[in-house]
C-alpha cells in the first residue's frame, strides 16, 4: 500500500489508504504498463536524457510543465505546508518539492508508478504515497492541503474524470489554498494538429486509454469556476495552465448570468389530450415564474412552483432549490379548440431572463 511515515493529514479511514469503490481498470492497466520499467516511467513526462536531467525538470520545469520551484513560489509554500500531487508519477516533482515543504503527498492511479516513486524518493522522510482508483480523493478529509496540483495529467483523462478531480481538489484544499492544473489546448495550431493526427489511432473501440486529450480555454475556465476556483493566472499557449485559488464564495451563490433551464415531463410531444390536462416538469436557476402559452400567444396560465422533485435534487447540487424545483399547471381543454396546438413553457428568473423549456417544438392534439 502506498503509504509510509507519519502524516498530519487526516484520513477518512485511518488504515485504508487505498481508495475504496470501483477500480477504473482502464487507466490503471494502461499506466502500469507505461511504468513497466524505470526508464519508461521517466519518459512518460518527457523523453529524459538521464537522472540529472530528470531532477532538473522536476525542480525547474521544462517546456511542458512547471517544476517544484515555480509551484512552491505560486503556492507561497514553506516548511509547514502540506501538498498533494494528483497523478504524481515517479515523483519527479515531489522529490524536489519535499525539501521545501512540510509534507508532500503523491497520489496516482498506477501502483507501478508509485513503486518507482518510492525508490526515487528513498530516504526522504516527508513523502507519502496513495493509490487512487479513478477520479476521487476519498481517502483525504476536507480541507487537508495548502496546495494541490496535477501536472501533465489532465490531458490523459476523460473530461468527466478531469472535472471530478477539480471538485475533489476543491474539497481537500484548505480555505484560501492554491492549486495548479494543466492540459493541452485544442485550439492552438500545433496542438490542434496533434489532435488531428491522433484520430487515426483513437477511433471507436481502438481508443488508447492513456491517449492525449484536449480542452479549450473557456471550457477549462468554466470547469474551474464551477468547481469553485478563482483563476489567478491563466496561460494559454499549447498548454493551458491554470494557477488558481479556492474561492471562499462560489460565483453562482449569487448570480450566474445564465437563464433558467429545466424540462417538460408532460404532456408528451404530439400526444392527444382529452378533457383537462396538466403541464408538469422542473425548472432551475432562480425561477420566479412559469407561464404556459398555446400557439405562441394564448396564455394558459401560470404554473405552481416549488413542488418536490427528489429525483432532480441530487443531480444539481449547486442549486439549493433543486429538491423543490417542480412545477404544475392544470389546463382545461375547454380553452383550446379541437385540433393541433403548440405549447410554450416560459420560465423566467429573478433577473428577467427567460427560456422556453419546451425547446423548439412541443405539439399536442386536443381531441374533438
Ligand atoms: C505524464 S505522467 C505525469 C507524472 C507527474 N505528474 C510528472 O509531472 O512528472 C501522468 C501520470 O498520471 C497518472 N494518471 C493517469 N490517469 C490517472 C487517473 N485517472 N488518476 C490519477 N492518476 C492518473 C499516471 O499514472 C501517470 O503517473
Amino acid at each position: 500500500m502506498g503509504f509510509r511515515g507519519r502524516s498530519s493529514i487526516h484520513f477518512r479511514e485511518k488504515k485504508a489508504h487505498e481508495e475504496s469503490g470501483t477500480v477504473f481498470t482502464g487507466y490503471r492497466e494502461w499506466w502500469d504498463q507505461a511504468a513497466e520499467s524505470w526508464d519508461r516511467a521517466k519518459d512518460t513526462t518527457y523523453v529524459v536524457n538521464d537522472e540529472a536531467d530528470y531532477r532538473s525538470r522536476g525542480l525547474h520545469g521544462d517546456a511542458n510543465s512547471p517544476g517544484a520551484r515555480q509551484l512552491v513560489e505560486f503556492g507561497g509554500l514553506g516548511s509547514q505546508s502540506s501538498v498533494l500531487e494528483i497523478g504524481c508519477g515517479a515523483a519527479r516533482i515531489g522529490r524536489e518539492m519535499a525539501a521545501m515543504v512540510g509534507e508532500w503527498h503523491g497520489a496516482d492511479i498506477s501502483p507501478k508508478m508509485l513503486e518507482h516513486a518510492r525508490q526515487w524518493t528513498e530516504g526522504v522522510s516527508n513523502v507519502f504515497f496513495h493509490v487512487l482508483s479513478g477520479s476521487a480523493l476519498s481517502m483525504f478529509e476536507e480541507a487537508s492541503f495548502d496546495f494541490v496540483y496535477a501536472n501533465t495529467v489532465f490531458m490523459h483523462l476523460d473530461k468527466e474524470d478531469l472535472y471530478q478531480y477539480l471538485l475533489e481538489s476543491h474539497r481537500v484544499l484548505k480555505p484560501g489554498g492554491r492549486a495548479y492544473f494543466d492540459t493541452w489546448n485544442l485550439l492552438h495550431p500545433d496542438t490542434y494538429r496533434l489532435w488531428l493526427e491522433s484520430q487515426a489511432g483513437n477511433r471507436g473501440t481502438g481508443k488508447v486509454r492513456g491517449r492525449i486529450q484536449f480542452s479549450t480555454a473557456p471550457e477549462l475556465k468554466r470547469y474551474l469556476e464551477e468547481a469553485g476556483f478563482d483563476v489567478i493566472r491563466f496561460d494559454e499557449d499549447k498548454l493551458l495552465q491554470a494557477f488558481c485559488e479556492k474561492s471562499t464564495v462560489r460565483p453562482w451563490a449569487n448570480e450566474d448570468g445564465w437563464p433558467p433551464f429545466g424540462y417538460v415531463d408532460g404532456p408528451r410531444n404530439e400526444s392527444t389530450v382529452t378533457g383537462d390536462f396538466e403541464v408538469t416538469g422542473w425548472a432551475l436557476d432562480r425561477v420566479v415564474r412559469i407561464e404556459v402559452l398555446a400557439d405562441g400567444s394564448t396564455s394558459l396560465g401560470e404554473a405552481a412552483l416549488g413542488l418536490p422533485r427528489p429525483d432532480v435534487g441530487p443531480k444539481f447540487p449547486r442549486y439549493p432549490e433543486a429538491d423543490r424545483c417542480g412545477y404544475r399547471l392544470h389546463v382545461s381543454t375547454g380553452v383550446l379548440a379541437a385540433g393541433k396546438h403548440t405549447l410554450q413553457v416560459i420560465a423566467t428568473d429573478s433577473a428577467g431572463r427567460s427560456t422556453d423549456l419546451a425547446g423548439y417544438h412541443l405539439g399536442i392534439v386536443v381531441a374533438g
